[in-house]
């Protein structure tokens, strides 16, 4: 089978990476950027200490909407950026490219959904990821929530990829502990859903093994000892390796479930990729069972039921809540919306590259075991 794999012209990486900002700009030939960030690293002074004369765009919310993509091209466009530096978790950079995108395509974001079905390259991008992480900077996919369909679109296309990704763990080391769990295993999520796939190969395989190994080493260290740079050094390598890997793999039923969770009852991506990982996993191992053997070999856990229990007790260390513990609803509720969830996970594409293709029954008893 051909595959296709698309990376960042350049990715800088390591303690200090964050200081080469300005002679990357100067590099591109950019006198006037857009910055997007996000009120909390405003308020953090993160922003202030990159010394950058750039227009700052904050209004980016966690899971960004296209009311967010809409208010950042004005700003863009007030400003007569020639480019734009990202600088903030997944949410921040995924809004960043597709600002890049709406500068360089009239269209309406819904017609961007799915993928390769952008015209136009988006502007030039340079995405400094300050958590470990979704591996955004890394990636040629962006999540944006389509307000008035309640749908997380997933959009993928080469024409979204960061031009330059600049990745200083240092930027990880505040990082509080609950976020640190829940893009941690996002951040396992996407190396284990990158091997399983059914659009592995060789170029991302490594990738995908690098990405689970650090994971399972250090996530925990980076947790329990925000400090550690060792820990959050690995896990920042990890968060961007298993960007590059699921960008050019495919994410599969963890990831299609997990995106109406945040659409309809707004929980972090992470947590809700982590409350199915288990689950989910279970139910695929049927479809790949070599694969999923050789990532309870890389996480040191043996054999593929004893990854279930591995990724139950991961999940149980770092705090994670049930599902029914972590959306504020109730069963009833909840049950009402599984129909629609269900849809939207198969419409999304990703279940349909899982080892085991999922019926959209199976999905709602999917979603029920992970209550
Ligand atoms: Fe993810």
């Amino acid at each position: 089978m051909e595959a296709v794999f698309d990376v960042p012209s350049s990715i800088l990486f390591g303690a200090g990476a964050r200081l080469r900002l300005g002679a990357e700009l100067r590099k591109l030939g950019v006198s006037r950027a857009l910055l997007v960030t996000d009120q909390r690293l405003r308020d953090a002074g993160t922003i202030a200490s990159f010394g950058i004369e750039a227009t700052i765009f904050s209004d980016v919310q966690p899971d960004p909407t296209d009311q967010n993509v809409a208010a950042g091209l004005e700003c863009l466009r007030g400003a007569n950026a020639e480019a734009i530096v990202a600088i903030g978790g997944g949410s921040v950079i995924d809004a960043a490219k597709i600002i890049g995108v709406a500068a360089m395509n009239p269209q309406p974001l819904s017609a961007f959904q799915g993928y390769h079905k952008i015209p136009n390259r988006g502007l030039p991008l340079i995405a400094i990821p300050t958590t470990a992480g979704t591996g955004s900077e890394a990636t040629k996919a962006a999540v944006i929530t389509d307000t008035a369909r309640l749908v997380k679109m997933m959009i993928l296309d080469a024409k979204i990829l960061p031009r330059i990704a600049i990745v200083d763990y240092e930027l990880s080391l505040t990082m509080p502990a609950e976020l640190t769990a829940h893009v941690g295993v996002d951040t396992l999520a996407h190396g284990i859903e990158a091997y399983v796939s059914k659009k592995a190969n060789g170029m991302t395989d490594p990738l995908a093994i690098s990405c689970i190994q650090l994971t399972s080493r250090y996530l925990l260290t980076a947790q329990k000892e925000p400090g550690n740079r060792g820990a959050r050094e690995a896990m920042a390598l990890a968060a961007c390796q298993g960007g590059m890997a699921f960008s050019n793999s495919s994410v599969c039923l963890v990831h299609g479930m997990s995106r109406p969770i945040g659409a309809i009852f707004h929980l972090p991506h992470g947590l809700s990729n982590a409350v199915l990982l288990p689950a989910v996993t279970r139910f695929s191992i049927p479809g790949a069972p070599e694969r999923y053997a050789d990532i309870g070999r890389h996480m040191g856990l043996g054999d593929s039921e004893a990854l279930v229990e591995g990724l139950e007790r991961l999940n149980a260390e770092l705090g994670i809540p049930k599902l029914r513990d972590a959306v504020r609803t109730d069963r009833s509720t909840f049950e009402s919306h599984l129909k629609k969830m269900a849809d939207d996970a198969l419409a999304s594409g990703s279940p349909q590259n899982n080892p085991v293709v999922p019926t959209a029954d199976e999905i709602v008893d999917l979603y029920r075991s992970a209550w």
